[in-house]
């Protein structure tokens, strides 16, 4: 238990393994299912036991154009999602994405994973928002679901095949940094077992980032205490970019005080928004999709109403999402968890009375850059996209990106096992056991070491969960639903402001028991590089454009601004790459006004 590091920087046991990843959430366990199975000897670390992670939240469905409701392919899926993206998403990544959707939905089912079932036997489909039939003219059933707890029924399918394929599970371990050789390449992590305080070295011929999002960084999410960005921190620590950080998706329905998520399946299902006076305002800002319109759209619409006072209870800063109407067996059956969200944390039972709700952030749709293969990518000699040897990112810690500037629901789900499972094809067919490790560099974990010798030493005074406290409200405040320049400013001096206190944190012995306040302290680190990396790359995009909604800069500015951003840690700085505007197969969607 507790307190030996300080003991223990001078030597650092090392294991092998053909690969490493961290997280052991939806795209981990999809990635690390395909290596096992092709008899790799592979070890998944997690902070949490594996069906813990945050992907169990995930409630509506998964994306995919299997047509069982109503006639739908991929390429309308396609449409959707870089029309939903704000036309910044790379289309040949979502032409992939979309083409691959219906072939891991039916593998899940042949996983076991216990979908709903329509009469006939086919997978349940409900409609979701941006979602639409033969290229914007009316809503398509594409989310497949298994009730409102579909996130939970993957994770427990993709569990229990990787306990019969023998992958190796690392419970309640934190990775704290990549391990790098003198040529760039990635030859494993430095990792702390959080129980003990011990240090491991994995060593890999192949890591992958599978650490999720970064949700913490906000006073108000739908995220796991545990998304603190970890793996935006150990990449922006060993130099690798942060892409399109300044886009994070606030939720329409979170529980108003509490954060928590209501589905928008429940929209799927027929439930609708509604003002203080009674008004379906949806039908006034997406007249065609109405309350099914994509979440930017909705949520700023919400903020919208609220701001000119027709939001309702007390302070007037919530809205209604009114679903009595469906009757109580359709709420029973098709949304049993929303009801005892609803009744726990609002206090309200939706069979009867409407649920208070406000946007709430939810989704980073930028992250670490890759390519379809989940391979890091970073620009270097005059390519954007040249490969960091042994290395990848899958999941919501990447960008690939599918999702550009506004994801459509349940393409995280899809992002998951589509490019978990690429990546894992990728790694399986550069026949690992048949190669040696790189070359372990003893320096590799000076940094590292260092850190962690400092955070055992420090006399700074400053306690972690004040300073997170802080970072978290001046994000909510300064990089909300809506933007603008002096927000943005005053937000970046202070976020730096917090950066320096987070340096000066300290921990004391007493709470060093289960080393809980140091695995703390070194999650405060990746909120901070993740929430610099986003309000640093936020205040310098002048135009609004999907979930980066700029009130002094109200238009998409396809002209200047149709890039990535870059941010880097060293030197805080900016850096842009094109956007891929030619898809796989088919013609470009020409970048059009969005209208729902
Ligand atoms: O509303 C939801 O069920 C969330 C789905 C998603 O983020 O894809």
């Amino acid at each position: 238990m507790a307190n030996t590091l300080s003991n223990q920087v001078s030597f650092v046991p090392r294991r092998r393994f053909d690969a490493v990843i961290i997280g052991a959430g939806g795209s981990g366990m999809r990635c690390s299912l395909q290596l096992a199975e092709a008899g790799l000897n592979v070890a998944v670390l997690s902070k949490v036991f594996p069906t813990r992670s945050h992907t169990v939240a995930a409630q509506g469905g998964i994306g995919a154009s299997l047509g069982n409701m109503s006639e739908d392919n991929w390429y309308w899926h396609m449409f959707d999602t870089i029309k939903g993206s704000d036309y910044l998403g790379d289309q040949d990544a979502i032409e992939f994405m979309c083409k691959e959707a219906p072939h891991v939905v039916y593998e899940l089912e042949h996983f076991g994973m216990p979908f709903d079932r329509n009469p006939d036997g086919t997978i349940y489909q409900r409609p979701f928002g941006g979602h639409t039939a033969n290229l914007g003219e009316k809503p398509v059933q594409r989310a497949c679901a298994a009730a409102d707890r579909t996130g939970h029924a993957l994770l427990h399918t993709l569990y229990q095949r990787n306990v019969r394929a023998r992958t190796q599970f690392f419970v309640e371990w934190m990775a704290l940094d990549l391990l790098m050789n003198d040529e760039g390449e990635c030859i494993g992590v430095i990792a702390l077992e959080m129980e003990t305080g011990e240090l491991l070295a994995l060593e890999a011929k192949t890591t992958v980032f599978a650490t999720g999002g970064a949700g913490r960084i906000w006073a108000a999410s739908t995220n796991a205490f545990i998304n603190t960005g970890d793996g935006m921190g150990m990449a922006a620590r060993a130099g690798i970019p942060l892409e399109d950080m300044e886009f994070w998706q606030f939720h329409p329905t979170g529980v108003a005080g509490a954060g928590v998520l209501i589905t928008e399946g429940v929209r799927g299902e027929g439930g609708i928004l509604l003002n203080s006076n009674g008004e379906r305002f949806m039908e006034r800002y997406a007249p065609t999709l109405k309350d099914l319109a994509p979440r930017d759209f909705v949520s700023r619409s919400m903020d919208q109403e609220i701001k000119e006072g027709r939001g309702c209870g007390p302070n007037k800063d919530y809205v209604l999402l009114k679903l009595d109407h469906l009757g109580a067996d359709k709420i029973l059956k098709k949304l049993p968890s929303i009801r005892e969200i609803a009744i726990k944390f609002a206090n309200v039972d939706p069979i009867k009375e409407p649920i208070p709700v406000v946007p709430t952030i939810h989704y980073q749709m930028g992250g670490i850059p890759t390519n379809v293969y989940g391979q890091v990518v970073v620009p270097k000699g005059g390519n954007p996209n040249t490969i960091v040897p042994g290395l990848y990112a899958i999941g919501e810690c990447a960008c690939v990106s599918v999702h550009g500037a506004n994801r459509l629901g349940t393409n995280s789900l899809l992002d998951l096992v589509v490019f978990g499972r690429a990546a894992g094809n990728h790694i399986v067919a550069q026949k690992l056991p048949d190669q040696s490790h790189r070359a372990f560099n003893g320096k590799s974990a000076d940094a590292t070491l260092a850190r962690l010798a400092r955070l055992e030493s420090s006399t700074g005074g400053e306690r972690v969960q004040p300073v997170a406290n802080s970072l978290r409200a001046t994000m909510q405040n300064y990089c909300g639903v809506f933007r603008t320049s002096e927000l943005l400013s005053q937000g970046v001096a202070k976020v730096m402001e917090i950066a320096a206190q987070a340096a000066r944190v300290q921990i004391d012995d007493k709470s060093k028991v289960f080393n809980t306040a140091r695995v703390e302290a070194l999650e405060l680190d990746n909120l901070i590089e993740t929430a610099k990396a986003t309000i640093v790359s936020a205040q310098a995009r002048k135009e609004s454009r999907g979930a980066h909604a700029h009130r002094d800069y109200a238009e998409r500015n396809d002209t200047e601004w149709m890039r990535h951003t870059l941010w880097y840690s060293e030197g805080n700085r900016l850096d842009y790459k094109p956007v891929n505007l030619k898809p796989l197969t088919v013609e470009t969607f020409q970048p059009k006004k969005r209208t729902y």
